[in-house]
């Protein structure tokens, strides 16, 4: 039997609809900065995308483009500009930047209360803490798919292929807070297989074509493929397709997680306007914000 396809797209359109209400019942303005260096086609796509869907919701959002021997001091001074605007709730650096520039130094730089990304080390630390604020949008994404098809975490077997910060760390931290026992592999796993066949959740976020083969899942499993390739054969995950004779759940490549990461986007820009604006009641935020 061929598992049930996540179907990414038609969710984060029910999402998108959701924050888009949420954003008019917050009443005041939202507002989305976004910073793009450089001329990578698919960053430009997806940059546009991000502003598109941000329109559809009652975001209002701003589009700051560079080119890609611009200084890093010239980005710095635009998000120090942009955290001291009190008209800007949510501040998106595209990733990734140019060689030259530092990419730790330049999102660190973002507000952590406008840190729409979830990049931030004391966003990584609230959610290391079990008290998230602002999560990266993808494994959020991640998480509102396995909701949304009824798939529990707690007690679940989860296991997640890749360590970056932007999936697979948070990933493993939103598995643990909903009770998953998290196994997290990398490139010097010993036996991927072995550990990836124990998975009742199996979540590939490498970049890696073809890394999940059938044999490495265990039968009625959820392969949540995270992999965004590009290839002579178009837009391809890290999983074998073949996976689909094997797994119960399983996301496409495209149409699975990519959709749910700008859905979560919104979500987290309306979220720090609604913190932001909590703080300023309790008289919290910093003078001038
Ligand atoms: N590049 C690839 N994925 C992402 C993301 O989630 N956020 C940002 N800022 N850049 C990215």
């Amino acid at each position: 039997m061929s598992a049930v396809r996540m179907d990414g797209k038609a969710l984060a359109e029910k999402l998108r609809a959701v924050v888009a209400e949420d954003v008019r019942a917050f009443g005041g303005p939202v507002c989305l900065a976004t910073i793009l260096v450089g001329d990578d086609p698919a960053s430009h796509v997806y940059v546009g995308k991000k502003h598109e869907a941000s329109h559809e919701a009652g975001i209002e959002s701003r589009d700051h483009r560079f080119p890609s021997d611009t200084p890093e001091t010239d980005i710095l001074d635009l998000i120090a500009e942009l955290n001291a605007d009190e008209s800007v709730d949510g501040i998106l650096v595209q990733l990734p930047l140019p060689e030259h520039m530092n990419e730790p130094s330049v999102t660190r730089a973002v507000d952590p209360d406008k840190d729409v990304d979830g990049f931030h080390p004391i966003n990584a630390g609230r959610l290391f803490l079990g008290e998230p604020l602002l999560v990266p949008a993808t494994p959020l994404g991640v998480m509102a798919m396995l909701a949304e098809y009824g798939i529990e975490p707690k007690g679940a077997e989860a296991v997640v292929i890749g360590r970056s910060e932007i999936v697979g760390k948070p990933m493993s931290m939103l598995l643990l807070a909903e009770h998953a026992t998290v196994t997290i592999c990398h490139s010097r796993t010993a036996d991927l297989g072995a550990h990836a066949r124990r998975a009742d959740i199996l979540v590939a976020a490498v970049g890696r074509p073809g890394l999940v083969t059938p044999d490495m899942v265990k039968p009625g499993a959820t392969v949540i493929d995270v992999g965004v390739n590009r290839t002579d054969k178009g837009l391809v995950g890290d999983v074998d397709p073949a996976v689909f004779e094997v797994a119960g759940h399983m996301t496409p490549v495209p149409g699975g997680v990519g959709p749910m990461t700008i859905a979560m986007l919104l979500r987290n820009t309306l979220t720090a306007a609604q913190h932001r604006s909590e703080l300023r009641g309790t008289g919290v935020a910093a003078p001038g914000r």
